[in-house]
Parts: C-alpha cells; sequence; structure tokens
C-alpha cells in the first residue's frame, strides 16, 4: 500500500470505531489527522453523524472543517468549554509505553490543550511512527517565546540535548508559530525519560510547551503497508 493510503486508512479506522453523534471533538493536524476530519466530513454530510462540536487544533485543521461543513467552535465557547469527548490526532513518535512526541507540524501548544481537555484519546499514524525511544530519531519540538531562543536554548542543551531552530519554507528567517513564538528543535543521543521531560522542560523561563506527551494513555491506531491496522492500548 502506498503512505497516503496507509495514513488514510489509519485515520478512517479511529473515526469509524469512536465517533459517535453528539460528541465534542477535539480534531488534530498533520498528514494522518486530515484523514480523519475528512471521515468525519463525510459521515456528517451522509447525516450518519449528528450534532458534531468539533475543536480544530490548528489553522489547518479549521480549514478542512470549514470545507466538510464541520461546525467547530473555540474551547472557551459555551459548546465546548466544559471539554471534549474525544481528540483524534497524528503523532511524530510512540513508544512501546504509547508516550508521543508531536508537533511536528508546528501545532503542539493547542494539540496539548485539546489532549489533556479529552475525555478520551486517540492517535492515528502509520507503522513508521513507532519507535524504542523516542526523541533521538525525530526532533521533539519545544515552543518559545522570541525572547528566550538564546537562554532556553542552552537550558535545553545543558540537559543533553542537541538544539536547532526551525526554519521556514519559502520564507527567510525562522518558523513562527500561530502564537507567534519560535520552536527549538531537540533530539537526544540516548534514551530519556519522556514523562520526566514533559514536566521539566516546561520550567525553562520562556518556554511555552513541549512536544512530549505522556499523561494521557491514548488508543493508538497503526497502519501497515500490508493494510492491516493495529490498536494499540
Ligand atoms: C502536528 C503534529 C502531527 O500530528 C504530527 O507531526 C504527525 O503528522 P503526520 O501525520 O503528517 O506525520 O503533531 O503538530
Amino acid at each position: 500500500m502506498e503512505l497516503l493510503e496507509i495514513k488514510k486508512a489509519a485515520g478512517r479506522a479511529a473515526v469509524d470505531a469512536l465517533v459517535k453523534s453528539g460528541m465534542k471533538l477535539g480534531l488534530g493536524t498533520g498528514s494522518t489527522a486530515v484523514h480523519a476530519i475528512r471521515r468525519v466530513g463525510e459521515l456528517v454530510a451522509q447525516g450518519l453523524l449528528r450534532d458534531i462540536a468539533a475543536f480544530a487544533t490548528s489553522f489547518q485543521a479549521e480549514i478542512e472543517c470549514e470545507k466538510l461543513g464541520i461546525p467547530f467552535y473555540p474551547l472557551n465557547s459555551r459548546e465546548l468549554s466544559a471539554g471534549l469527548d474525544l481528540t483524534i490526532d497524528g503523532a511524530d513518535e510512540v513508544d512501546t509505553k504509547n508516550y508521543l512526541t508531536k508537533g511536528g507540524g508546528g501545532a503542539l501548544l493547542i494539540e496539548k490543550l485539546a489532549a489533556y481537555a479529552s475525555a478520551s484519546y486517540a492517535i492515528v499514524a502509520d507503522e513508521s511512527k513507532t519507535v524504542e525511544h523516542l526523541g533521538i530519531g525525530f526532533p521533539v519540538p519545544v515552543e518559545v517565546v522570541p525572547e528566550a531562543r538564546v537562554q532556553a536554548g542552552r537550558a535545553l542543551e545543558k540537559l543533553g540535548a542537541t538544539v536547532i531552530l526551525r526554519e521556514a519554507v519559502r520564507k527567510a528567517g525562522p518558523v513562527i508559530t500561530e502564537h507567534g513564538n519560535l520552536l527549538l528543535d531537540i533530539r537526544f543521543g540516548g534514551p530519556i525519560d519522556p514523562a520526566a521531560l514533559e514536566s521539566k522542560l516546561n520550567q525553562i523561563p520562556g518556554v511555552v510547551e513541549n512536544g512530549f506527551f505522556t499523561r494521557n494513555h491514548p488508543v493508538v491506531y497503526i497502519a501497515c503497508s500490508d493494510g492491516t491496522i493495529q490498536t494499540r492500548k
């Protein structure tokens, strides 16, 4: 199977298994989560899902909801402020404990808000995302206010990370997040403790959020190249 088809299979499988009418639904970001959004849109258009109130975790997700006619609201709105029933999102890496790294698309701040505001959480991914140890192969973003670029970068290096300021594509200079911040992409040379780091990184002055997601217990839909879907809890 082609990678696009694999990602599509993961996104659709999670929606078909978990999404019910009346849900308050967090919708994630990225090339896999978009297929979950499209499946929700399809079911809403067919009248098979009713009364969905969605929260879009990024511009990308918001635009997709607009195109598909999925009603979406701010997280502070009357519709959603009591919390979300379920969030479906993608991941950059998933380890054997179902700890995650996210933020490859730069939307980690609001993705984490949605994840931790949700009663249940599902991750959709292709099999290339499964790893033994997080943060070695794929960089983990740390979102910092612009003024903290150098100092926070040094503090991250002291924790053993190599640090790279994420550069924009087709625009000179850094990526600016949807909240006006910078992303320091960090990587480690060997196994780290993701749960400890998730807390520790946010104690560095100027850090807004980081891409370790270890505090909720997602059900992970992993689509494989042979067409099968593994579900890991
Ligand atoms: C965006 C994310 C994405 O969910 C993550 O990068 C996975 O994306 P893709 O499914 O395109 O590989 O965290 O901030």
